[in-house]
This record gives structure tokens, C-alpha cells and sequence, in this order.
């Protein structure tokens, strides 16, 4: 099994090197790995996520996502492997303006694929999220945690190599929550999709296998 994800005497710091958040980790995920990243506020989860999808520079190693190298990377490369990435935030960052089917082509339409393929597309995934009724809807008229299961269905309409969520559940209602979790299980499982979730809480139900981070003190720790 191929490396999707290889970090070597990661460093991850701001402020031009002063501030390290991350020091000296190591570690690999392979296609098809499930993985939890937990750790205090502050510890540097988000940062790790920044740093996998190309929004901060390593300041020291090496990191290397989807074969692409991100210490040399190009800014032109970086936009290809972000057509490759799922990316989910906490904050939904939906267009309100858009109905809910639009916002979840928009990576398609970016791409260019034709409506036919758009519609079915956006009918499959609102159907997985639950919302097939909502999808001449605006992101307003709908609940957080439906409007989260937008974004969710949004970062999958392209089917990525990788999803890197960042408290995808954080403020859900359990229903939202388990919609969400059963989503990337099911992508992880059929379509051998890798999966970072930064979460405060595992799931309790939860039935694939998966791996368990902890960032503590600059470090990241592997839970056995
Ligand atoms: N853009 C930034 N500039 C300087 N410091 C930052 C920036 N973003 C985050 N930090 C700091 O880096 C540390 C880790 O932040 P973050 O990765 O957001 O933590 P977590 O997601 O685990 O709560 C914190 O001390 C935070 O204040
Ligand atoms: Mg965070």
C-alpha cells in the first residue's frame, strides 16, 4: 500500500520560525486510512490540516501529500492537489446566495463537467445527507447541521483522494453528527478515500478500523 501522507522531522512554526507549534514529527497514512486527531485547545490540529493542504509552510522536514513534495512546492501544483483534496471546516463557508444542489457542484462546475453529470451528482450526495428534499433550498433556510451536511456533501462531489475535516461535528446534534460520520465511513470503505477528522470526541459508533493521533506539546503521538 502506497504513503498518501508522509511527514519527516516535521517542524510547523508562525511568526517566521518564533512560534513552533509542531516539532521534529514524523509519521505515514496510506490510501485508505482512517484517522482521528485529537488533542487540548491550542495543541496545533488545525495547523497540522493547514499544513496538509498547502496553507502553511513546513519551516523545517519534509511533507509530502498525494506525491507532491509541499516544501518546494509550485503555487500552480498546490491548486492541483487542492482539486484532489475534500476539505471540510468547522464554519460551514457555504454560498448563501446559491441554492443547496449549486453549492454542492461547485467543485464540479470549477472542474467543468457538464450538467448532466452535476445534477446527478448533486442528487446522489443529498440523497446520502439526507437533504434530497432540500436541494432548491438557501443555506439560511436550513438548521447548522444542515447546512454542515452540505459541506460535507460539497468536499465529496469529486470524489478526493483525501478528506482533512476540522471538527467537521463540533457543534452538531447527534443526527447531524452520525449522517456526517456514516458519510466518511462509507467513502473511506468503497472508495478507499483517506481520512484525517480532527474531532474533540470519537464517535462511539464508529465500524471501520481506524487510527488515533493525539498532538500534545509539539509532538504527535500514535494511540495503540
Ligand atoms: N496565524 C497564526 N499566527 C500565529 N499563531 C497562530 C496562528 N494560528 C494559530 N496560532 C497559534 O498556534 C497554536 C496552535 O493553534 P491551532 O492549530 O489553531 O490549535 P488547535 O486547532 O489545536 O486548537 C496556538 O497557540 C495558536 O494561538
Ligand atoms: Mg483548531
Amino acid at each position: 500500500m502506497s504513503n498518501v501522507i508522509s511527514a519527516s522531522h516535521l517542524t510547523l512554526a508562525y511568526n517566521k520560525g518564533r512560534k513552533e507549534v509542531i516539532k521534529d514529527v514524523s509519521f505515514t497514512i496510506k490510501k485508505g486510512e482512517f484517522v482521528f486527531i485529537t488533542g487540548p485547545s491550542g495543541s496545533g490540529k488545525s495547523t497540522l490540516l493547514k499544513s496538509l493542504y498547502g496553507q502553511l509552510k513546513p519551516s523545517e522536514g519534509d511533507l509530502v501529500v498525494g506525491g507532491l513534495d509541499l516544501v518546494n512546492v509550485k503555487q500552480k501544483k498546490l491548486q492541483d492537489l487542492r482539486t484532489h483534496l475534500g476539505i471540510i471546516f468547522q464554519d460551514y463557508k457555504l454560498i448563501n446566495e446559491w441554492t443547496v444542489a449549486k453549492n454542492v457542484v461547485l467543485p464540479l462546475m470549477i472542474a467543468g463537467y457538464s450538467v448532466e453529470v452535476q445534477n446527478t451528482q448533486a442528487q446522489r450526495l443529498l440523497k446520502h445527507v439526507k437533504l434530497a428534499e432540500h436541494a432548491n433550498k438557501f443555506p439560511l433556510e436550513l438548521s447548522g447541521g444542515e447546512q454542515q451536511r452540505v459541506g460535507v456533501a460539497r468536499a465529496l462531489a469529486k470524489n478526493p483522494v483525501v478528506i482533512l475535516a476540522d471538527e467537521p461535528t463540533g457543534n452538531l446534534d447527534d443526527y447531524s453528527s452520525n449522517v456526517i460520520w456514516d458519510l466518511m465511513e462509507n467513502a473511506c470503505q468503497q472508495l478507499e478515500t483517506t481520512v484525517l477528522v480532527v474531532t474533540h470526541k470519537i464517535p462511539t459508533v464508529f465500524s471501520l478500523p481506524y487510527r488515533h493521533f493525539i498532538i500534545e506539546n509539539r509532538g504527535v503521538y500514535e494511540v495503540h
